[in-house]
């Protein structure tokens, strides 16, 4: 009986020792008031993410462990900051309910609008582009929230998928806040989150034609945690297939395995508004996490993390056709 109970003690200050292992540290500088947005960039080891309501582009660079920081001249919105194929310099941005293509060099303190690659929604004002990534293919997938008034009362959002060429094609509508996008080639599943509805869809997708259909529920944030109002927000993949799912008002990552929706780990931060989260680093193995700072946040909220020992890799950002 006591030897027993002494296992089961073991075995726990086992999984707790484990479950506290890895380590969250602050990125220098690298304040966003809405950061989000992370994308690897394997070419130039850095990690780009945006500060959506200040117009802003981040670069952060592995080597000289520095941040750089720059405005988008004249905007005063960028949703989400994709690399485009072959252009070292320009990149597509969420200008409100415009995709941009920006020139920055990753340095200057300015960026520049070159030209506008294709607009949703134009008659939506009170809507803008939010979270967009690209497909494993390199096409584009990104949706718009209501971001004047009650984005959870007006479903007005809505997820596209854009093509080099210039098709753009509505995924999903009835869409509150469109954010968390991730695929996994392997399982041929694409994942996604509306905020509003808490929780983690998978879908079926087609890596050829870039169709996704049979959504389903895989995690739902009301359910494993009924009284917190946690709003899941920006997601990543590992490659064993698992998901990070960053929470806003949460101050957890939660690690979860979508086949059994069991959370597998929570990944804990000094701050309460976490947006998104992406694997980088020469090894692919740190997970770099961004923040917020809304509505009076103390410090470090809007800091940028990265999270070490958490014995898992993921996929580098994909860069974008056009
Ligand atoms: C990662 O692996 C190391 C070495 O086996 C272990 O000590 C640590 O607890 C693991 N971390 C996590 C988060 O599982």
């Amino acid at each position: 009986m006591f030897r027993n109970m002494f296992f089961i003690f073991a075995a726990l200050a086992l999984l707790l020792g484990v479950a506290m292992s890895y380590k969250v540290e602050p990125l220098p500088d690298s304040f966003a008031g809405l950061g989000e947005g992370p994308h690897w960039d394997e070419a130039r080891q850095s990690l780009y993410y945006v500060d959506i309501e200040a117009g802003g582009l981040l670069r952060y660079d592995y080597q000289e462990n520095k941040v750089y920081k720059a405005k988008i001249e004249g905007e005063p919105l960028a949703g989400f900051v994709l690399p485009i194929e072959g252009r070292p310099q320009e990149f597509a941005v969420g200008c409100g309910r415009r995709v941009e293509i920006v020139q920055w060099d990753g340095v200057s303190p300015t960026a520049k609008v070159v030209r506008q690659l294709f607009q949703v929604q134009p008659l939506l004002e009170k809507n803008r582009l939010n979270d967009a990534k690209t497909d494993p293919r390199g096409r584009f997938f990104g949706g718009t929230m209501r971001y004047i008034g009650d984005e959870f009362e007006f479903r007005h959002g809505e997820l596209y998928r854009w093509e080099a060429g210039g098709q753009t094609s509505v995924i999903k509508g009835d869409v509150g806040i469109s954010n968390g996008l991730a695929w996994d080639e392997k399982a041929k599943k694409f994942y996604y989150i509306d905020t509003t509805d808490y929780e983690v869809k998978s879908y079926d997708y087609d890596f050829e034609t870039g169709v996704a259909s049979n959504p389903k529920v895989v995690f739902n944030l009301r359910k494993s945690s009924p009284k917190d109002h946690l709003l899941p927000d920006g997601l990543t993949i590992d490659t064993e297939g698992n998901l990070y799912v960053a929470t806003f008002n949460g101050a957890t990552i939660y690690k979860v395995n979508p086949n059994t929706g069991k959370v597998l780990l929570e990944i804990k931060f000094p701050t309460k508004q976490i947006t998104s989260a992406a694997f980088g680093g020469p090894n692919l193995d740190i997970l770099y996490v961004t923040t917020a700072a809304k509505f009076d946040q103390p410090a470090p909220a809007g800091t940028t993390f990265k999270v070490t020992g958490l014995n898992a890799t993921g996929y580098p950002g994909v860069n974008l056709k056009i």
